[in-house]
């Protein structure tokens, strides 16, 4: 995969299209605690990160768009009266473009350029990355003001309607909302957060199993309906409960025969999960890394084990993890089923004890981790040229 920066683009536009063209960059985003529960009325623990990708827009012939994708060297073009779902990355772009109209906006014709440095399929959401970068070049571009929140439920109906991912909030709103050493505690019923302060006595170490993950492949979908059919059984029983927030162990104990013994973990994990990412905020806040890094581990089972949304991969490399004392935490990240797992490593041993798991992983699969040292970043913006 090519990777570039935001003066590579803005030289990439220029290269390929007449006139001024305005930057703007949008983040990927890692998640700390709280997994697969924004759909399930939980809380996560979020962040924007400093890689992701960089827009220029600039004005086209009325009623047309054209954009590059500087990663794939690839165009999608159109017409927008006549928006129609694609493929792969033109997806995540017609689908933004197809919700502005959609919700009324008139767009400007214009041209665009994309590319960056996050890399594609390994859970750090660059689907949500190119998304945020498209709908906030675009809202400037059509002084339209939608508030950050708007832009972030926009780019999620448009991965639900064109890629068809029926994703959650975090990504779109990490992305927006982000900022810079701070981890957010989003609650996903009420879509608004509190930022936590990230400890500088450790880092956030991501290695990525390079297995390709995608979540349009069926999995991610059937997880929903899952929990939305778990939620259901127990709301029979329990009308008071309005969402997993609501509901307890206990309850789901008391529905247990009346389902599936899988959509029995499902829900239990969820409801374990909710409750882990409260705690965790808890121990953040007070800065107890032990006990929130033990979360993390337990997260990783239920994923693995309740949820079943790992892979050997990812297994092999949390339990490597494991075996480091610096390592504080450790699990799977993102929708899961490949991709990277997310690590809490003392600072000053961080970038030895990740070389030492990836040289284990290459051993043992005889596949190459990558290794990312990541930071929170700040969320989608313009960027003054
Ligand atoms: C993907 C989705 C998010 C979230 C995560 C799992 O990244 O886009 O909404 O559900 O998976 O936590």
């Amino acid at each position: 995969m090519k990777t570039h920066k935001g003066q590579d683009i803005l030289k990439c536009y220029y290269d390929r299209f007449p006139g001024k063209a305005q930057l703007y960059f949008a983040p990927g985003r890692i998640n700390l605690l709280g997994e697969h529960i924004d759909y399930n009325a939980g809380y996560v623990m979020p962040a924007a990160i400093t890689q992701g990708f960089w827009f220029a827009i600039g004005e086209a012939e009325e009623n047309e768009f054209s954009v590059y994708s500087a990663t794939m060297d690839e165009y999608v073009h159109g017409d927008f009266s006549s928006i129609s779902k694609s493929k792969g990355w033109k997806n995540y772009i017609l689908g933004v473009i197809h919700q502005f109209i959609e919700k009324g906006h008139s767009l400007k014709g214009f041209h665009a350029v994309f590319g960056g440095d996050l890399p594609l399929g390994a859970g750090l959401s660059s689907s949500a990355a190119l998304e945020c970068g498209l709908a906030v070049a675009l809202n400037d571009f059509n002084s339209l003001q939608l508030s950050k929140k708007n832009i972030a439920f926009l780019c999620q109906k448009a991965e639900h309607t064109y890629p068809e991912v029926k994703c959650g909030i975090m990504d779109q709103y990490a992305s927006m909302f982000g900022e810079k050493n701070k981890i957010l505690f989003l609650d996903c019923i009420h879509i608004e957060s509190e930022k936590i302060e990230f400890p500088t006595t450790h880092s956030i170490v991501l290695i990525n199993s390079n297995v390709k993950h995608n979540l349009n492949d069926g999995g991610y979908n059937k997880r929903r309906m899952q929990a939305e059919e778990g939620l259901s059984i127990i709301q029979k029983k329990f009308p008071q409960v309005l969402n997993f927030r609501d509901a307890s162990d206990d309850q789901l104990n008391r529905v247990k025969n009346e389902m599936h013994h899988e959509i029995f973990q499902r829900c239990k994990y969820i409801i374990e999960e909710i409750d882990r990412a409260k705690k965790g905020a808890h121990y953040l806040k007070s800065g107890d890394i032990t006990a929130f890094g033990k979360c993390m581990y337990a997260s990783h089972e239920g994923l693995k084990n309740l949820y079943e949304v790992s892979c050997p991969e990812l297994d092999f490399l949390v339990n490597e993890s494991s075996k480091f004392m610096e390592v504080k935490g450790a699990r799977l990240m993102g929708g899961g089923f490949g991709g990277c797992t997310i690590n809490l490593i003392e600072s000053q041993h961080a970038a030895i004890v990740a070389e030492r798991i990836s040289n284990s992983y290459l051993e043992h699969f005889k596949m190459n981790a990558s290794v990312y040292m990541v930071s929170p970043g700040d969320g989608a913006h313009h960027i003054k040229g």
